[in-house]
């Protein structure tokens, strides 16, 4: 990610965070091609990311930023994958972390945190009131704030990924970036980014941005279409886009517009199928939210906002291997006693 310091707010020196960021592959898979109908699909696998997802970007800029402004301890709140991605980024860079997670947070993304040892406040009232009180905790105790929304470089670290995509593409942009959204930060740093490759003088033409909230969470879609949510009580699996009040929400909405974009919503059975998609045709294992923009590819189509000839590019944002409970394999393993005429026989079954 480096590479791009000279787009960063980032002086001269030697790099001392250690974990490595960014260059994460651009995949044109053929089996997502034909399986989504897309022709000239792309997938940007975040999940490569050092702590699998693509929060890692925003933590090793703020985490540069604070080992040379001499930081000791750094905090943020988090519905998962930034808790991961700091907790470990603080480790590794001899920081102290201190974690502020809402109640429904993964059991498998917990573990990591307390690994590493981080210090982890569980709170029950939710991810707002967590964020609150990480904001505040920053401000009195004189931490470093990683918080999205709060550090402005956590979005100047996610904008890279604009960059790679514009690289990876062979110096052009695609026609549409499909994006999860939570607190919209990863959308508006994607943007970001792309308007700075058009003011370098490197595009003329933006992409369209396709934002994918769940049916079951979906405060900037609504929004957007001005109308009231079809929930009384938001829920979703996706704990990544599980927000209720984004913090970023309305720069989201003005960057999707702006871009001639829009919203698109999916259910949670339809990130269930594209978990197993993603895994079985293009070799990716994303989590709920990772899968999001996958899955946001029918709707879009449906609602006539992506043609199936457009170049499109699809985020993966963060990898299954920390939420194994949503990885629904419907396969059978087959118990043998060491015998190959067992596996003939199971072979031969056809299943
Ligand atoms: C895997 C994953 N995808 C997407 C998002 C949404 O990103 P943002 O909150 O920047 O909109 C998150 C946020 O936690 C996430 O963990």
């Amino acid at each position: 990610m480096w590479r791009w310091r000279s787009l960063l707010p980032l002086d001269d020196g030697p790099i001392r965070y250690p974990l490595a960021i960014g260059d994460t592959p651009l995949m044109a898979s053929p089996g997502l091609r034909r399986v989504s109908g897309f022709s000239q699909l792309y997938l940007k696998d975040e999940t490569r990311s050092p702590t699998g997802s693509n929060k890692d970007r925003a933590t090793g800029l703020v985490l540069e930023q604070g080992l040379r402004q001499g930081f000791e301890t750094v905090t943020a709140a988090s519905s998962g994958n930034v808790a991961v991605s700091l907790s470990l980024g603080a480790a590794a860079a001899g920081l102290r972390a201190v974690i502020f997670v809402p109640a429904h947070v993964s059991e498998g993304k917990l573990r990591i945190m307390l690994l590493v040892g981080a210090r982890v406040f569980k709170v029950e009232e939710g991810y707002e009131v967590a964020y609150r009180l990480s904001r505040q905790a920053a401000r009195e105790f004189g931490w470093l704030d990683r918080n999205t929304g709060a550090n402005p470089a956590t979005i100047e670290g996610k904008k890279t990924v604009a960059f790679e995509i514009w690289e990876q593409l062979g110096r052009e942009v695609p026609d549409v970036a499909v994006v999860p959204v939570g607190d919209g930060t990863t959308l508006s740093a994607l943007w970001k980014g792309f308007r700075e490759l058009r003011a370098c003088g490197v595009i003329e033409q933006l992409p369209r941005l396709i934002g994918v909230q769940a049916e079951g969470c979906q405060p900037l879609k609504c929004l957007c279409d001005h109308v009231a949510p079809p929930y009384t009580r938001s829920h979703t699996i996706a704990d990544g886009i599980f927000v209720d009040a984004p913090i970023n929400g309305f720069t989201a909405i003005r960057d999707v517009r702006d871009s001639r974009g829009a919203f698109v919503a999916v259910s949670d059975e339809a990130l269930l199928q594209a978990i197993e998609i993603l895994a079985s045709a293009g070799g990716i294992v994303a989590e709920p939210a990772g899968a999001a923009a996958f899955a946001g590819l029918d709707p879009a189509r449906e609602a006539g906002l992506i043609r199936q000839n457009e170049c499109v590019v699809a985020m993966v944002t963060g990898t299954g291997l920390k939420t194994p409970h949503y990885l629904q394999s419907t396969g059978t393993v087959f118990e043998i006693r060491g015998s190959l005429r067992e596996v003939d026989k199971a072979m031969a079954s056809g299943d």
